[in-house]
């Protein structure tokens, strides 16, 4: 009896597992669970049994009914779930929604970015957040004791070199991945670099200690300062729209020879002036140049074959513009209630 009990629940699971309508789990139905059905036979066939018997194999019978009762209500619940009314299943319907999360408003204008860049033949490129003193400053043509270090207070690990100095430093740009690139790679070499970058800042609502930046490099022959306006030119038109136009006005940077600062027309009111813009038609977009030989250098190449244009773009501050958010803050704090907006 036992030996029959266990034999009908294998093969009554092994049934039901191939259950694909209702039409199948009804004949289930009748042919094991129902009253005329096998396992009522068996529970039937108990009273010819010794009282002893009776008990043990009764308990048994019981919870065999019970496991195959409640495996057949589960598979029904399935079954009806995901079947339409022939009862057949209907792979058309649309599948359960998994929720997803949601790609940070910084990361959604690096993609913009990469893309543009790689529409032009830039590969995207990387380097170390934690950077040494030379990479970050010395290299870019920022020597130890420069005042232009001054712009840029960083974190430093608290470990002296054999020389007695500071040497690892939070990046505070992604510029340093320039001399890396063109140590790496060589020239002609164009490179977008997306990264965080980290100064000592007192934080407000304009102000982060954790931002990201993405830099922009192009060595070759012959580089000069029409290609770097038209460069940027396309790039604020496949940012902000056809319209928009491009204006530089010379800004000190090291590493740069001239440097300027590049501004868009405001995309809000197309120049005429608004809120957004403090009322000028401008937005400070982008630092940018040509690379100062005294980089190129640095990075093994010499100034007097190659020449190339830099750029680097706050990535925070696009992020503000596009999407009107009015707080940097709000970038790291891991607020749900901000980021499901994007
Ligand atoms: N690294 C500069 C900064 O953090 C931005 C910058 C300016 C990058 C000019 C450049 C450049 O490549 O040419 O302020």
């Amino acid at each position: 009896m036992k030996e029959k009990l266990n034999k009908l629940r294998d093969e009554f699971l092994e049934q039901l597992a191939q259950a694909k309508d209702s039409d199948y789990l009804h004949e289930l139905e009748l042919k094991y669970l129902s009253r005329k059905g096998e396992l009522s036979q068996i529970m039937r066939s108990l009273k010819d049994l010794s009282l002893d018997l009776r008990q043990e194999i009764g308990e048994l019978a019981n919870n065999v009914k019970l496991e195959l009762q409640s495996k057949f209500a589960e598979m029904s619940q399935t079954i009806n779930n995901y079947s339409n009314k022939s009862g057949k299943i209907d792979i058309t319907l649309p599948g359960g929604r998994i929720p997803q999360g949601h790609l940070n408003p910084i990361t959604l204008v690096q993609q913009e970015m990469e893309d543009i860049f790689i529409s032009l033949g830039f590969k995207i490129l990387d380097g170390p957040e934690l950077e040494s003193d030379y990479y970050n400053f010395t290299a870019l043509n920022i020597p130890p004791t420069h005042p232009a270090r001054d712009m840029q207070d960083t974190f430093y690990v608290d470990l002296k070199n054999k020389d007695g100095q500071y040497d690892l430093l939070m990046r505070t740009q992604t510029s340093p991945v320039q001399i890396r690139a063109m140590q790496k790679y060589g020239a002609p070499l164009r490179a977008l670099i997306p990264g965080r970058c980290f100064r000592s800042e007192a934080t407000d609502a304009r102000h982060e200690h954790t931002f990201y930046q993405v830099e922009g490099l192009l060595i070759d022959k012959n580089i000069n300062f029409s290609n770097l306006k038209s460069l940027l030119e396309i790039v604020g038109q496949k940012l902000f729209g056809q319209n928009t136009k491009l204006r530089m006005r010379p800004k000190f940077f090291p590493f740069v020879e001239p440097g300027n600062n590049g501004e868009y027309t405001c995309f809000l009111c197309q120049g005429q002036g608004c809120r957004v813009c403090k009322y000028t038609g401008w937005l400070e977009i982008v630092g940018a140049g040509l690379v100062h030989p005294a980089v190129l250098k640095a990075g093994g190449l010499n100034p007097d074959i190659y020449s190339g244009l830099a750029f680097g773009f706050g990535l925070n501050r696009l992020a503000m513009l596009k999407y009107n958010i009015n707080d940097v803050r709000l970038f790291n704090n891991g607020d749900l209630k901000f980021l499901e907006q994007f």
